[in-house]
């Protein structure tokens, strides 16, 4: 079969990204352009400034994704761009470029889902990964564990009733003073703190034992911060983000394993931003040795957002024959 080389742009959050990707498994190029040295003087990210530095980013960024891949326009076969979930203002600056250049070249357009786009992440290090398997979904705005029976099709097992998994992080890294991007900060300060020194619950959820919740233990921290506070004693920092990061390891460790025993599947894909996490990694990867099955998880590059997971994504609709015509719309809650 012919090559096939893939032009994808991300700019659902506060990421501006653009990538070529061949025949959906290779990262000819993973251009990213961060906006977080912006978004912490403001302590989380400000949709209108992101949108804003998109604009001023996204030339920029696809030239040099086309010039480190070794490319120009000439050689791509289809533009891919993430049409949501995500903020709608950073959404539409990709979705505009991306119709703007498919348009001007004559070339295909495809809208992709960002959260598939994650998952995807997985083939551009694992080349004989195949579905079906199972995927955990960890990123800023998602917490889903799924059954992806084919490419691009998703059966969803379990979701957050509440927060997001990244998105807990996030509040709980504020509230202890470690400030925004949380994830990351948490890891680093658990790494000196002690897993069992704040009792944190682990957030059961009665009707769906798949599904996960993770405000309360967010609740459990500011609890803990509060009641220090009124009674004079000191708090550690390290200590408290070990405490919370361990919770989080062992729900997400316990659906996994149950999810492996039940559906029969060996292997599970983690994707999303919270997968760069070692901790989780580590945990899951330990937890599913035990029930003999392999855990696969990007580099850590590949989990938080980038444009090499969308031309992933990308390959396997373009061979189908799909496409979106230049009505293509930004869609913030768009579903997997
Ligand atoms: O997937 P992502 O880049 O964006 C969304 O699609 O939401 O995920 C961002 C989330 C943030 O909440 C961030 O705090 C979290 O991923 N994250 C981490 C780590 N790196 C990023 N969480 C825990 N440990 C990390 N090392
Ligand atoms: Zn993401």
């Amino acid at each position: 079969m012919e090559d096939i080389r893939i032009l994808a742009i991300e700019s659902s959050c506060d990421e501006t990204a653009a990538a070529v990707v061949l025949n959906g498994r290779k990262a000819l190029s993973n251009v990213i352009s961060s906006q977080i040295a912006l978004h912490t003087q403001y302590g989380g990210v400000v949709p209108e400034l992101a949108s804003r530095m998109h604009i001023e980013a996204i030339d920029h960024v696809i030239r040099a994704a086309l010039a480190e891949a070794d490319c120009t326009f000439d050689d791509i076969d289809a533009i891919a761009v993430t049409n949501g979930p995500g903020l709608v203002g950073a959404l539409l600056v990709g979705v505009a470029e991306a119709k703007a250049i498919a348009f001007a070249l004559g070339k295909p357009l495809l809208g992709i889902n960002h959260i598939e786009g994650h998952v995807s992440a997985n083939f551009l290090e694992h080349p004989d990964l195949e579905p079906p398997f199972l995927a955990l979904i960890v990123s800023g705005g998602h917490t889903n564990l799924a059954r992806v029976k084919d490419y691009g099709e998703f059966e969803i097992i379990a979701r957050t009733r509440d927060d997001a998994a990244g998105e807990a992080f996030d509040k709980v890294a504020r509230a202890i003073g470690l400030g925004y991007p949380g994830g990351p900060k948490i890891e680093k300060a658990a790494r000196c703190g002690d897993p069992t020194a704040y009792p944190v619950p682990r957030g059961k959820v009665d009707d769906n034992a798949y599904d996960f919740s993770f405000s309360g233990m967010k609740s459990a921290v500011l609890n803990l911060l509060n009641h220090a506070e009124m009674t004079g004693e000191s708090v550690r920092q390290e200590d408290m983000a070990a405490s919370f990061q361990a919770a989080v390891v062992d729900v997400l460790c316990d659906r996994a394993v149950r999810a492996v025993k039940e559906f029969g599947e060996k292997k599970l894909v983690l994707a999303g931003g919270v997968a760069a996490n070692g901790a989780l990694r580590d945990g899951l990867a330990k937890a599913l040795k035990k029930v003999r099955a392999e855990l696969i998880v990007p580099s850590p590059v590949f989990c938080t957002d980038n444009a090499a997971m969308i031309g992933a994504a990308t390959y396997y609709h373009y061979v189908k024959g799909e496409r979106s015509d230049l009505s293509l719309n930004a869609v913030p809650g768009l579903e997997l």
